[in-house]
């Protein structure tokens, strides 16, 4: 361990990081892969699909017999994977068990505001809360996970989120790998530390980033493998860790083709040989194996992409291997991928946009606000398309996302964006310096009493105040200032 003395700001900040985290090329890769169970649902009367969540405290043993405290849905890490069909009505029962409040957010999900369980929707310890909404989007990898205001890290980083699956009836006819949890694996990406065999939360703690942990660990298993069967494997990739940035690609340099980010799938595959998630974004990829060979899925140092400062702060190099592929010695053949995906639901570009509006991200807070729960900051026409210029400029990296909808990013420093840019998105990366403009349209129903939230994804910043709420409105209608939410019985 070593200390590291930094200014920042004329600010001496202390920092307790490991002198390298690399863990390149020294993972076992002894543990198969923990697939996430796909939730049960039943079918009610009314059609609704029903699911079931109950938020629990337990213990889970990461290795070598040791218990560790950790929080999860339904089981005592990570929650298990939902998955619905466009224009199905859903409902969720969840009961919170823990012995304290918290809420379940649907991050990608355009949904209405009362349903999306930002802080507002509080679920007190042993309440319940259904909220219940008709999937309205193209198909696409989304998440959950609890949003209290003030503690959302801590309960991420304790085990709680999952995946939301979306499916729609064009994607499910392309010839894309399907099979969940053979050909098409979700991945959920956090970095850890441990101290012996257990999980440690409280180490790697780092002032003006939040957690960052020395190791990877996918689905809750730290030594992932995986075999695979066929010559073409989807990743379905969740960046759900709290502060860390991933440039996922592979050892030998192989591409390989995305085809969707976080909304969704884009207009065609494309193919590169790095994709980088920041906190909360996805990105599925497909990956081409050879029978018989075992294949690293790395996420490199990030810096490449203008990032420098975690690499800093992680004492050098940041690369690790997250999860080996072994290919079967037969494999079958996959059908080619389209060339055709789909068609992008998101706004064209800014035309018919009615306004724009300036987000100034800093560390204190966005615009120079920290986030009130009782403060509006932003009030949006229901049916209307705007344009949001994004900027950092705040010597450190910061992320931005926006609750309830998928949105085009137009620009990057007045560049047209990058091809992991150009599909539907709901969280992107700004490193410091970077400015981005942002096409949004806001067709949900309008609740001027309601707010969703927009924030820095990085979660320590987001808990410290880098959050705004906006409220959707009709025309003419404005926007009341939201009392304190009641408890959910
Ligand atoms: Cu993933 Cu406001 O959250
Ligand atoms: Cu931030």
């Amino acid at each position: 361990v070593t200390v590291v003395v930094l200014t920042i700001g004329g600010l001496f900040t202390w920092l307790w990081t490991g002198a390298d985290v690399s863990t390149a090329g020294r993972v076992d890769f002894d543990e198969k892969l923990a697939i996430p169970p796909l939730a049960k649902s039943s079918v009610d009367k009314d059609g609704t699909r029903v699911f079931d969540l109950r938020m629990r405290a337990g213990t889970t043993e990461f290795k070598d017999g040791v218990k560790t405290p950790t929080w999860g849905f339904n089981g005592s890490y990570l929650g298990p994977t939902l998955r619905a069909a466009r224009d199905e009505r859903v409902r969720v029962r969840i009961r919170n068990d823990l012995a304290e409040a918290s809420t379940v957010h649907w991050h990608g999900m355009h949904l209405p505001a009362r349903m999306d369980g930002g802080p507002h929707q509080m679920i007190a310890p042993g309440a319940a809360w259904s909220p219940h909404w008709t999937v309205d989007q193209p198909a696409a990898t989304l998440w959950y996970h609890p949003h209290p205001h003030g503690s959302t890290a801590r309960h991420v980083a304790r085990g709680l989120a999952g995946l939301f699956l979306v499916d729609d009836k064009e994607s499910g006819r392309l010839p894309l790998p399907k099979r969940y949890g053979v050909d098409d694996l979700p991945l959920v990406v956090q970095d850890v530390r441990f101290d012996g065999a257990k999980l440690d939360t409280g180490r790697g703690f780092l002032q003006n980033v939040g957690f960052l942990g020395d190791r990877t660990m996918v689905n809750g298993t730290l030594n992932p493998y995986q075999e695979v069967h066929d010559t073409h494997i989807r990743l379905r990739l969740l960046n759900a860790s709290t502060a860390r940035t991933y440039a996922f690609g592979f050892p030998d340099g192989r591409a390989f083709s995305l085809i969707a980010t976080d909304g969704g799938l884009l207009e065609r595959p494309t193919s590169m040989e790095r994709v980088r998630l920041s906190p909360g974004e996805r990105a599925e990829i497909v990956v081409r194996m050879r029978a018989g060979e075992r294949v690293t899925l790395r996420s490199f140092p990030p810096d490449d992409y203008g990032d420098a400062w975690q690499r800093r702060f992680s004492g050098g190099d940041d690369t690790f291997d997250v999860l080996e592929l072994r290919a079967a010695d037969r494999l079958r053949p996959s059908p080619r991928l389209p060339a055709v995906l789909g068609r992008l639901e998101i706004p064209d570009g800014e035309e018919g946009a009615v306004r724009g509006r300036h987000f100034d991200l800093k560390r204190s807070g966005i615009n120079g606000r920290e986030m009130a729960m009782g403060r509006v900051d932003e009030t949006v026409t229901r049916g209307t398309t705007e344009v949001w210029t994004v900027r950092n400029g705040n010597g450190m990296p910061h992320n931005f996302h926006v609750h309830d909808v998928q949105f085009r990013v137009l620009e990057v420093d007045g560049e047209k964006p990058p091809p992991a840019l150009r599909g539907p998105k709901d969280t992107v990366f700004l490193p410091d310096g970077t400015t981005m403009r942002l096409a949004l349209r806001f067709d949900g129903p309008a609740d001027p009493e309601t707010p969703y939230m927009y924030h820095c994804h990085l979660l320590y910043h987001e808990d410290e105040g880098m959050m705004g709420q906006f409220v959707v409105v009709e025309k003419g209608q404005r926007a009341r200032i939201p009392a304190p939410h009641p408890t959910h019985a």
